[in-house]
């Protein structure tokens, strides 16, 4: 089984997002993954999801509350098949200390979306719109992300 984990700075909006998201997509496609979320900082561990994600992606069927946040960690560079950066900074932390060892495949999510965009901007500061444009592009990403491995298994 396929272990996926996504990363963003506060593991409160965008990663645990995309966790939920690609869970259900999924499992709606049969394909057995095991998914997890984690934030580069470890400021938020212990919390469940910001309350204006859970809610928006509760009206698009993604229920979010039982997750709780964590910081990322040097065991996860082992363990993970594949490290899923929401942003290049994001991304540029994980390869910062990333363990030379490492068996996870470190890449930006959006890379694997049909989307022109690379970046999940960070919704934390902004309004409402912003968790939608997220979801908008963690759900294209999802799809993307699942077509890729159904490609690769053959
Ligand atoms: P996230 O958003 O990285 O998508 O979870 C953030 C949440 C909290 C903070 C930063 C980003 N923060 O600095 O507290």
């Amino acid at each position: 089984m396929k272990r996926v984990l996504f990363v963003c700075l506060g593991n409160i909006c965008r990663s645990p997002a995309a966790e939920g998201v690609l869970r259900a997509k999924a499992i709606a496609r049969e394909l057995d993954l095991h998914i997890e979320s984690a934030g580069t900082g470890g400021w938020h561990a212990g919390d469940a999801p910001d309350g204006r994600m859970q809610r928006a992606a509760e009206k698009r069927g993604y229920d979010l509350s039982r997750q709780r946040a964590r910081q990322v960690t040097r065991e996860d560079f082992l363990t993970f098949d594949y490290l899923l950066a929401m942003d290049l900074a994001n991304m540029n932390d994980l390869l910062a200390i990333a363990p030379p060892d490492r068996r996870a495949d470190i890449r930006l999510f959006l890379d694997f979306s049909r989307s022109a965009e690379r970046e999940t901007p960070d919704p934390y500061y902004g309004g409402a719109e912003g968790f939608e444009t997220v979801l908008n592009l963690i759900e294209e990403g999802a799809d993307g992300f699942l077509d890729y491995l159904e490609d690769e298994s053959g």
